[in-house]
């Protein structure tokens, strides 16, 4: 068992090293490229060449050209810029599985919500994947409408794919589905729109004939929206580890308004190099992101809840809900099947050891209220309101 849960944690530990990696050799490619589309210098071009530039890097002078169409004959070796697309979707597919689809019943989950089976919740996660691209590509190959409106149609079944997660699974279940979500309509993009096109491309300059422009909107539009949505998803995926945003009640508003900032943080860099104030879309990304750090503050309710329990808190007493709720996770040994060792290092096992973590137990059981786990150790709101009020004395004490 113990060494199930060893290898457990390094095959994750391995999967997530090899996710970043490609993830960024992705986004840093298509980085570049935005930036090179942005900065080519396109005055006084000769005849079919769209726009060149001058670079220094690493010891070495590098010299781009842009073609308005295309050569007039395909060169030897033309690099091709995709796998770096699928290998972060597939190692991000495996992790999905190894974290969280491995313990679903851990992990997917929520205490309150669903009343979902395990199986059942991982059903859910696929399904939001897959019906997201479906949605979308056919929202993309059908409607003629402007492009504000598809965007708009994008936007709302984020929304209601949003709330509807949160109110089936756990909330880092809810949020890492929507990131993935976003990141398969991205990588479906490159796989089933913009290489397509490229290919059209390559082969009608060795068939000498005219690309097919059809082919060539459609990925220019999908390579837009992979732009936009680049930093919303990055979002995502780093958020599972702050409970604040996936353990706020209204957690899927937090994550739709914070996409919306990354979106306007996107478009401020996308508009920067042109002449003219550019800066605009940063003032409502950081309207949005200062809404969202005073609209995320702790409220007073469980504070308030905690002040009716008026006598002064026995640290014992709290040792012991801690020890009963926590311990099967939070020790040197786990008892709890799955775990190697105390997740992120916090050990609770001693009373020592709580003290050292007083301000994180608050938090995590009394704010945001993702601990215990999935509430699988079955916490009541009497012990939570224990904790609060215990901490809150005690931070009292040390202020006096
Ligand atoms: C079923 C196992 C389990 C139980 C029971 C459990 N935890 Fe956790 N805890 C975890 C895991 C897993 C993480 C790491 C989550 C992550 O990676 O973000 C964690 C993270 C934490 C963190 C740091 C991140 C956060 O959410 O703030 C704190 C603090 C914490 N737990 C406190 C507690 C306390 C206090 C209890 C008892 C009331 C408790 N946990 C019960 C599994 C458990």
């Amino acid at each position: 068992m113990e060494i199930e849960a060893h290898l457990h944690m390094w095959l994750s530990l391995l999967i997530r090293w090899a996710h970043l990696i490609v993830g960024i050799a992705w986004i840093g490619a298509s980085f570049y490229f935005n930036w090179l589309e942005n900065h080519l210098q396109r005055q006084n071009q000769q005849e079919g060449t769209a726009g060149d530039l001058w670079a220094v890097h690493g010891g070495g002078f590098y010299y781009l050209k842009k073609f308005e169409v295309a050569p007039g004959q395909l060169p030897p070796t033309l690099h091709w810029f995709k796998w770096e697309a699928y290998a972060t979707w597939i190692s991000g597919m495996a992790l999905l599985v190894v974290v969280f689809y491995w313990n679903a019943q851990t992990y997917m989950l929520s205490p309150g919500a669903g009343g979902l089976s395990p199986g059942a919740a991982i059903s859910v996660g696929i399904l939001a994947l897959l019906s997201s691209w479906i949605f979308y590509d056919v929202i993309c190959c059908r409607l003629s409408g402007p492009e504000w409106l598809v965007a708009l149609l994008i936007f709302t079944w984020f929304v209601i794919l949003a709330w509807v997660l949160s109110s089936l699974l756990s909330g880092r279940a809810a949020y890492i589905h929507v990131g993935a979500a976003i990141g398969t309509i991205m990588v479906a993009n490159v796989f089933r729109v913009i290489i397509p096109a490229q290919k059209d491309l390559v082969n009608a300059v060795s068939e000498k004939r005219v690309p097919d422009p059809g082919k060539g909107r459609s990925a220019l539009q999908r390579s837009r929206h992979n732009n936009y949505l680049t930093l919303p998803v990055l979002f995502i995926m780093i958020s599972g580890h702050y409970p604040a945003s996936y353990g706020h009640p209204h957690n899927w508003l937090v994550l739709l308004v914070f996409s919306l900032a990354a979106v306007a943080i996107r478009h401020y860099f996308n508009i920067r190099h042109l002449p003219g104030f550019r800066a605009w879309p940063l003032i409502p990304a950081v309207l949005l992101l200062v809404g969202l750090i005073i609209v995320t503050a702790p409220d007073s309710a469980t504070v308030s809840k905690a002040e009716t329990l008026t006598e002064s808190v026995d640290s014992r007493d709290v040792y012991e809900v801690v020890e009963s709720r926590c311990t099967a996770c939070h020790a040197a040994t786990p008892s709890f099947q799955g775990f190697a060792s105390a997740p992120l290092g916090i050990e609770l096992d001693s009373p020592e050891k709580m003290q050292l973590h007083a301000e994180k137990i608050y938090q995590a059981v009394a704010i945001t209220r993702t601990m215990p786990l999935a509430n699988l150790t079955q916490m009541t709101d009497t012990e939570r309101h224990l904790i609060a009020r215990w901490f809150e004395q005690r931070d009292a004490e040390t202020q006096r």
